[in-house]
């Protein structure tokens, strides 16, 4: 069975480049025969939280959210590609997944972190950690943590030098993991049906 995985991303920057880490995550996961999703938060452009999905009224939701929740809801893993913005998560992102609850629940989810220097985004990979699980998703404990982003990516998102030889070494494991656990939850709810 082919896996559905949503990779989410939230840099609003004109200037942003922790979409070639995205757009690298999706090609190999598409590579690997999932059926991989960028789904870029300033493409789809939520206003600042206001009523979160479930709180309209069933057919009202503006088009894009409830475009998203159907995705959200149908997928059956995510990769959350973050940036650290001053040792924690960016706006963006967190604004997007803060408009949707249940619709998250009983899926695995990795995070896969970037920053210009050496730390890799790795402290907003950690907040995003407890994030996903409030959230009701099990995150796994592979993670993809990409340091001084501007050089292990083309603008195409292809790797180059030693960081990208560096991604492209831990991308299998990490994908390995995210898949394994996307069997082990698509099995269990086949047997059983989440409690609530
Ligand atoms: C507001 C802001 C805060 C930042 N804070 C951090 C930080 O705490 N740690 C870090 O390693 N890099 C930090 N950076 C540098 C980012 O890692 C780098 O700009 C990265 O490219 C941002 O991701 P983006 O290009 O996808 O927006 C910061 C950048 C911005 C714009």
């Amino acid at each position: 069975m082919t896996d559905s995985i949503l990779v989410f991303y939230g840099s609003y920057r004109s200037d942003r480049l922790g979409i070639r880490l995205a757009h690298y995550i999706v090609a190999a996961l598409n590579a690997r025969g999932a059926r991989a999703e960028l789904i870029d938060a300033q493409a789809i452009g939520l206003p600042m939280l206001d009523r979160m999905y479930k709180e309209y009224p069933a057919g009202s939701a503006p088009p894009a959210l409830e475009t998203l929740a159907g995705k959200i809801k149908a997928a059956d893993a995510f990769v959350f590609v973050t940036g650290e913005y001053n040792w924690s998560v960016q706006p963006g992102l967190k604004n997007l997944t803060d408009h949707f609850l249940e619709e998250w629940f009983w899926r695995p989810a990795a995070i896969a972190s970037y920053s210009a220097g050496r730390t890799a985004g790795v402290r907003a990979g950690t907040a995003w950690h407890g994030i996903l699980s409030e959230m009701g998703m099990v995150v796994v404990s592979s993670t993809l943590a990409v340091g001084g982003i501007a050089a292990a990516f083309d603008a195409e998102g292809l790797p180059t030098g030693d960081g990208g030889a560096a991604v492209t070494h831990a991308f299998p494991r990490f994908a390995d993991d995210l898949a394994w656990w996307t069997e082990a939850t698509r099995a269990q709810k086949a047997r059983r049906a989440p409690p609530y």
